[in-house]
Formats: structure tokens, C-alpha cells, sequence
């Protein structure tokens, strides 16, 4: 592996499509090897745009408008960091050699559609999921919940961060569960997978990364299990390690593996399982840094940024931990444009503290615009350290 110079006629260029908080902590770890970055986002000043290279605003799901900027921009590397993308433009990119695709293509364009991944995970590889079926109205959403059984969950079948998801507890949530999803949806809408309700004991995200190993072939490394708290399907606290039995820690890296195999490529994948004693199912996959996983920024020599920019550059990776930790999640608490953060000196003199304000221009209440880290001798101690970090940051609205 070779790494020219940024700016020069032999730089290594990387391409990240979605520039949010996790692409901004791959951008850090490419710039710091040296490699010439350009973010691309749908608004202006998303957070990797203010330190990359070149930032670029463009509707990646418009192929067009993403084949023109590939063309223009030429990068060897093209990471997609968000899952609202022209995979199908991907795909053609990778088949004509034009650049190469983090993981690849096809992993990305399978793992952005709910039925793509599940399908593949439960028919094709047979591994432990939820009951499952799919519709496309509400008459057969209304057959298959009975066939399935409640409570049950109806999710769009392409959506990321709950958005139009519904637990439903019995036939009368059926209605507004599908007007849910019709609304949170994306691209193709009016598809959603019914999902039998999982009653589990906790739930992880195995964090899998594929880099080429020192005999030109690729490994699979397995970080330490992150555990995490989610609410409406969008977490909210995470922690690392995970205390898990033996077996049910076996049985996820088993899961973990045997999906990563066959999606491919190199890089970082966020497993996510649900255990319930020693039983363990598969949920979903991201084929990139996952958002549980801010929490390897404290605990882990490299963190998942910085060891998915290894891996998709063809480097060596540790998954080594250094320290138990936590993460807790600062929401904007508002609508309003240019929010500032107080507390901050609060925050930071938390023991084993640190904090990440992502920079994004425009709050909502429910957006994610910071995070809390904490290490401590336990992961429960670090929870209670990062939570309270995070309580200490206030956004406020500067006159
Ligand atoms: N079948 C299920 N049984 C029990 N809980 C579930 C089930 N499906 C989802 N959940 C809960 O909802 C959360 C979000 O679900 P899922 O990961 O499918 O949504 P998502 O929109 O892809 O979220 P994200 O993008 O944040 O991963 C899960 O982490 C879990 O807590
Ligand atoms: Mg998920």
C-alpha cells in the first residue's frame, strides 16, 4: 500500500459519501495518514465538510449527480457513510473499475433495504432472526401481523434511526403503524417487514472489521462487545465491554462472521444482535462504523474510525481495548439554526471525561449533536460518568 501526497497528482483520495458525526471521525483518521479527503453531504457544513479537503453538497441518491461527481473528483476510495444512496450507481462505479467501494457494492446496496440483509441472514445463511414477513399494503400488513403474532414491530423497509417504526401491541395499532411507515420511509416508499417482537435480555453491536493481514489475505478481528440503550430505535447509551456468558459471546461472533464473510470487502461492520441468556439473533448489519460505537473514541487503542480507515486503506488493525467506557448522546433540545453549548467546562471535569460537539449548523430536538465519553475502572461506573457529562452540556439559543 502505497499513500501519496494530499493536493499532489500521486494523492490517495477518499471519498465519503455522508459527512455526519461518524464520517467526521473517519475524515480525522485519514487526514492524520495523510490521505487527500472529500465529504459529501446533502446540506452545507455538515460536520466532515468542515475538514476535508474538498466538500461537495449533491443528492447522493440522484445517480446521475453522483456518477458527474465521481467523474469530476476522480477518488481511488469511495466510503459510503450514510445509507440513503444511488446504490445502483455504486454498483456501476465498482463494475467498471472507475473506483473502489467501502466494503463493496454490494454489501452496501444489500444492507440499505431491511429485506435485502434479512433475507440474506435468514434464508440464505440460516441464521437465528425474528419472525419476519413483508407488505405492501395495509391489508397484508393486517395478514401477516396475524400470522406473526403480537406485539410486533412494522419498520419501512428502507429507514435508518427508527424513523416510521412502530411496536405494535395488538390489531388495533395496525392502521397507524402503516400511515407510520408510509411517512418515515425512504425513496421507495410503502414496503415495510413486520417483525415479531424479540423479548431479549440485552442487545450488542458486535463490531466485525475485514482488513488484509500480513499475508495478503483477509482477516476478521472482533472488537469487544458494545452494549448499548435504545429508545424509538435510536440509541441513546452505549458501553463497552459488554459482560456477556461465554457461549452467547461464541454464538455472536459466530453470527457476526458468518455475515460479514459474505458481504465482503474490507472495513468496519456494526452487527447488531439481541441475546436473551445464552441465545443470540441477528438484527441487522451496517457495512461501516456504527453509531454504538462512538464509544471505542474512549475505550479502544484504535477506535472504529480509525480502524475502518486502515482497513479500507489495505492497513493493519488492533482491536485491542484499553479502558472500560461508556458514551451518552446530547440532543439539540431544539429547533433553531447556530445553537451554542454551555457546560462545557461542567462537563470535561467529570473524572475520565471527554466530549465530541459534531458542529451541525441546525439543532432539532431529537437530533444527536454531541456526545459524552467516559472511562473508569467499570463500565457501570463509566456510564454513570458519561450520562452525567452529557447532562451537564446545555444547548442554548444565543440572542
Ligand atoms: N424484532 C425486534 N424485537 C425487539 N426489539 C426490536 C426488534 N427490532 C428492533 N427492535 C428495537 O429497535 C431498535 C431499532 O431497530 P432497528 O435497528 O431495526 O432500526 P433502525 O432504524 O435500523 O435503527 P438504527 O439505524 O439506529 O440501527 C433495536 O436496536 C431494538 O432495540
Ligand atoms: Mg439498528
Amino acid at each position: 500500500m502505497r499513500i501519496g501526497t494530499p493536493l499532489s497528482k500521486n494523492a490517495t483520495r477518499v471519498m465519503l459519501l455522508g459527512s455526519g458525526e461518524l464520517g467526521k471521525e473517519v475524515i480525522i483518521s485519514l487526514q492524520r495518514l495523510g490521505v487527500e479527503v472529500i465529504a459529501v453531504d446533502r446540506y452545507e457544513h455538515a460536520p466532515g465538510h468542515q475538514l476535508a479537503h474538498r466538500a461537495h453538497v449533491i443528492d447522493m441518491t440522484d445517480a446521475e449527480a453522483l456518477r458527474t461527481l465521481v467523474q469530476a473528483e476522480q477518488p481511488d476510495i469511495i466510503v459510503p457513510e450514510i445509507e440513503a444512496i444511488a446504490t445502483s450507481m455504486l454498483l456501476e462505479i465498482e463494475a467498471q473499475g472507475i473506483a473502489k467501494v467501502i466494503p463493496n457494492a454490494r454489501a452496501v446496496n444489500l444492507t440499505m433495504n431491511r429485506e435485502g440483509i434479512r433475507r440474506l441472514a435468514a434464508e440464505k445463511l440460516g441464521l437465528p432472526t425474528s419472525r419476519y414477513e413483508f407488505a405492501d399494503s395495509l391489508e397484508e400488513l393486517k395478514s401477516a401481523a396475524q400470522r406473526i403474532g403480537f406485539p410486533l414491530l412494522v419498520k419501512p423497509v428502507m429507514s435508518s434511526s427508527g424513523k416510521g417504526q412502530s411496536f405494535v401491541k395488538d390489531v388495533s395499532g395496525l392502521d397507524a403503524a402503516w400511515d407510520h411507515a408510509a411517512s418515515g420511509g425512504r425513496v421507495d416508499q410503502g414496503r415495510v417487514i413486520v417483525e415479531g417482537f424479540i423479548d431479549f435480555d440485552y442487545e450488542i453491536t458486535q463490531l466485525t472489521v475485514r482488513a488484509m493481514g500480513c499475508c495478503g489475505e483477509i482477516e476478521t478481528h472482533f472488537c469487544e462487545p458494545v452494549g448499548h440503550v435504545q429508545v424509538k430505535g435510536d440509541y441513546v447509551e452505549s458501553w463497552q465491554p459488554m459482560k456477556m456468558s461465554e457461549s452467547a459471546l461464541t454464538r455472536s461472533r459466530e453470527i457476526a462472521r458468518a455475515v460479514t464473510d459474505d458481504l465482503g470487502g474490507t472495513g468496519v461492520f456494526g452487527v447488531e444482535l439481541f441475546v436473551k441468556g445464552d441465545e443470540v439473533w441477528f438484527s441487522e448489519v451496517s457495512p461501516r462504523p456504527h453509531d454504538t460505537g462512538l464509544v471505542t473514541l474512549a475505550t479502544q487503542r484504535q477506535s472504529e474510525f480509525e480502524l475502518h480507515a486502515r482497513a479500507l486503506l489495505g492497513l493493519p488493525v488492533d482491536t485491542a481495548i484499553r479502558d472500560a467506557g461508556a458514551s451518552a448522546v446530547i440532543y439539540g433540545g431544539m429547533e433553531a439554526q447556530g445553537i451554542a453549548f454551555d457546560g462545557v467546562e461542567q462537563a470535561l471535569a467529570v473524572p475520565g471525561s471527554d466530549l465530541r460537539l459534531f458542529g451541525k449548523p441546525e439543532s432539532f430536538a431529537r437530533r444527536r449533536m454531541g456526545v459524552a465519553l467516559a472511562v473508569a475502572d467499570s463500565t457501570e461506573e463509566a456510564r454513570v460518568r458519561a450520562k452525567q457529562a452529557a447532562g451537564l452540556v446545555r444547548p442554548v439559543l444565543p440572542e
